[in-house]
C-alpha cells in the first residue's frame, strides 16, 4: 500500500466545536500563551495552568470527531495512513485512525514534573494540584509548551521522508518545528493542502479550499484517481 502521511492542526477539530488558536475568536485571542502554554507560567501559577487545561479537557470529553476524521480514518482502507498531529485531542483515534503521532502532547494524560518518562492516562477531566507522580512531583498535563523541546519530531520527519502522498490539514503552518516538516517531503512526491483559508507554504501543492469535513470528502476523490 501506498504511503500516506497526513499532518493535521486546530483546524481539523473545528467542526468538532473545538476552537482554533490564531483564527478570529481564537484560543490565543483570549488567552496570554505567555500565561498559560509556557514552562515559565507553570512555573508562576499552575493553578491557572491547570484551570486552562482541565476546561479544555472537559470541552473534549463532550466533542466528538468529525466527518474529516472518519473520513482519514476511512482512508485506511486504500492506504497505508500515518497521521502526525499537532492536535492534543484525541479525535483521531476516536474516529478509527490507526496511527497517530502527536507532536504537542496529549490532553487526556498528565506527566511527572521530574520525570518526562511518567505519564499517566487523566481520570474524567479534572487534573488536580495536589496530583502527584510515583516520585512525589505534581503531575503537569502532558503537553509540549512553547520553548519546550518536540520530543517526536525525528520521528516525524522519518515518517514524513517515506510518504508517497503528504497532505496539510488544519494548520497555519505558524508553529516550528512542526510546520518545517514539509520541507522533508521527497521531491516530487504529490502534496495537498485543505483549509478553508489561504496559507502560506513554498512548496508546490494542491490546494482544496475548504474545511476538513468536505476537504477530506474531495481529497478522497482525487486519491482514488491516482490508485
Ligand atoms: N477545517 C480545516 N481547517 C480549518 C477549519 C476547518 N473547519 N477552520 C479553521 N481552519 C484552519 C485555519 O484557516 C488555520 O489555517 O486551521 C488553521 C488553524 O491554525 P492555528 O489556529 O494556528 O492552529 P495550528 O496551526 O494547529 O497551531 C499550531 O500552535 O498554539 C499552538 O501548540 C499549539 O498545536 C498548536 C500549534
Amino acid at each position: 500500500m501506498k504511503k500516506l502521511v497526513v499532518l493535521s492542526g486546530a483546524g481539523m477539530s473545528q467542526e468538532s466545536g473545538i476552537r482554533t488558536f490564531r483564527d478570529m475568536g481564537g484560543l490565543w485571542e483570549e488567552y496570554d500563551v505567555t500565561e498559560v502554554a509556557t514552562p515559565q507560567a507553570w512555573a508562576k501559577n499552575p493553578d491557572l495552568v491547570n484551570r486552562f487545561y482541565n476546561e479544555r479537557r472537559k470541552q473534549l470529553l463532550e466533542s466528538e470527531p468529525n466527518a474529516g476524521h472518519y473520513g482519514l480514518a476511512d482512508l485506511e482502507k486504500l492506504f497505508d495512513v500515518q497521521i502526525i498531529t499537532q492536535n492534543i485531542d484525541d479525535l483521531h483515534e476516536r474516529a478509527g485512525s490507526s496511527k497517530v503521532l502527536h507532536l504537542h502532547g496529549e490532553l487526556k494524560k498528565a506527566r511527572s514534573s521530574v520525570d518526562e518518562n511518567l505519564i499517566y492516562d487523566i481520570d474524567g477531566w479534572e487534573l488536580k494540584i495536589g496530583d502527584s507522580c510515583e516520585k512525589g512531583s505534581q503531575l503537569r498535563p502532558h503537553i509540549v509548551w512553547f520553548g519546550e523541546a518536540v520530543p517526536a519530531i525525528e520521528e516525524a520527519m522519518r515518517i514524513v521522508q517515506q510518504a508517497d502522498i503528504f497532505v496539510v490539514i488544519g494548520t497555519s503552518m505558524n508553529v516550528y518545528p512542526a510546520a518545517g516538516l514539509i520541507n522533508y517531503v521527497k521531491r516530487g512526491t504529490p502534496i495537498f493542502l485543505i483549509d478553508p483559508n489561504p496559507v502560506d507554504v513554498y512548496v508546490n501543492f494542491t490546494f482544496i479550499q475548504e474545511k476538513a469535513s468536505k476537504g477530506v470528502e474531495l481529497l478522497k476523490e482525487k486519491l482514488q484517481k491516482m490508485l
